[in-house]
């Protein structure tokens, strides 16, 4: 049979959905009918927009079965909307996919990125340099953590264990949900200083700021502030080349004794590099993102891990829309 161009239109055109769910969540769309359906001239009053725009965004989102006509006229949430897109709900993931969208000009640079092997974006616009992408980003990781990632926090087990360090640790919430289960438990989240002022906050509303201590802290440039016998590094080692994973595994090492476990949670790829789908483009994004952004796979991370005396003792890869892998290692020497 000859070849058929169809999924290379639908590659070529695939950003178009994304880009009508982020402008969905950017102008409060499915916030707008989350009371009762509603017409586009009432949606578009609602959000101070457009009418005859917003009719075609509305269509665009029944396309794209997040949104459903009820009428010929009215438009409501679909049940996925409903619950994740609404602003003030429980599962809202608003923040998170608005970081999605703050990414979305890099992704255009990627054939640059590739050529030059620079990112000329500024990364740590995200981790202090401008508040407000801070403070999305930070935001959006408390929600998906918050969410999905209770998924994550229940492979990770920390029974009997004193003092764990959070490598990376970002808005606090797994350290909160950690010690929260964990009776004798105290955590430290380790992060940038604009990142740790916003973990204060978060720790705080999680009523967790009696167990959580919230750190600034440079993995490039500081030990590990003490002597723990846990470690969790998670969503960190995908912003590093492997020289990076050494030498955060090495201050890991350094501040632990033998019996000390370090948890390793990210995206991760399989070990020949070329896979899951997911992770190979999770990889490109922290490419366009960070200059030294990368995927590791399990076999990689077990090897560097053997240089500085940690052995492997369980993997367990989590599914969509987790996408983390979650490795346990345990100190032997
Ligand atoms: C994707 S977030 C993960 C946050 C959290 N561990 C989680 O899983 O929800 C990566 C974190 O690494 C932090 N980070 C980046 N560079 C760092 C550095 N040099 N020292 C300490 N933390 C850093 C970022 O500020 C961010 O909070």
């Amino acid at each position: 049979m000859a070849p058929d161009p169809t999924s290379l239109i639908e590659l070529a055109t695939a950003y178009w959905g994304s880009a009508t769910l982020i402008a969905a969540v950017r102008l409060k769309v499915p916030t707008a009918l989350s009371a009762a359906p509603r017409t586009a001239a009432e949606v578009a009053a609602a959000i101070g927009a457009d009418p005859v725009a917003t009719d075609a965004l509305l269509a665009g989102l029944v396309a794209l079965r997040l949104a459903v006509k009820v009428d010929a006229e009215r438009f409501a949430n679909a049940p996925s909307a409903d619950a994740f897109l609404v602003e003030g709900r429980p599962g809202y993931l608003g923040p998170a996919l608005l970081y999605n969208g703050d990414v979305y000009p890099l992704w255009a640079r990627l054939d640059t990125v590739v050529r030059t092997g620079h990112v000329d974006s500024a990364p740590d616009a995200y981790l202090g340099d401008d508040a407000q992408r801070t403070r999305n980003f930070v935001y959006g990781m408390h929600h998906r953590a918050l969410g999905v990632g209770r998924a994550v926090a229940a492979c990770i087990d920390l029974a009997g264990r004193r003092r764990l360090a959070d490598i990376g640790g970002g808005p606090g919430t797994y350290a909160s949900l950690l010690t929260e289960k964990t009776p004798g438990l105290t955590a430290f989240v380790l992060d940038l200083p604009g990142v740790v002022a916003i973990a204060r906050e978060i720790v705080a509303s999680l009523g967790a700021s009696d167990r959580v201590t919230c750190t600034p802290f440079d993995y490039y440039a500081d030990a590990l502030p003490g002597r723990f016998d846990a470690a969790l590094i998670s969503g960190v080692l995908h912003r590093e080349q492997p020289d990076g994973v050494r030498a955060i595994f090495a201050k890991v090492a350094a501040a632990t004794e033998p019996g000390a476990v370090l948890y390793i949670s990210d995206v991760m790829l399989d070990d020949d590099r070329a896979g899951p789908l997911f992770a190979t483009m999770f990889a490109l994004n922290m490419r366009v993102l960070a200059h030294d952004g990368r995927c590791h796979s399990v076999a990689e991370q077990r090897a560097w891990l053997g240089e500085v005396g940690f052995e492997v003792t369980e993997v367990r890869r989590l599914p969509a829309p987790i996408h983390y892998t979650v490795i346990r290692a345990e100190k032997r020497t």
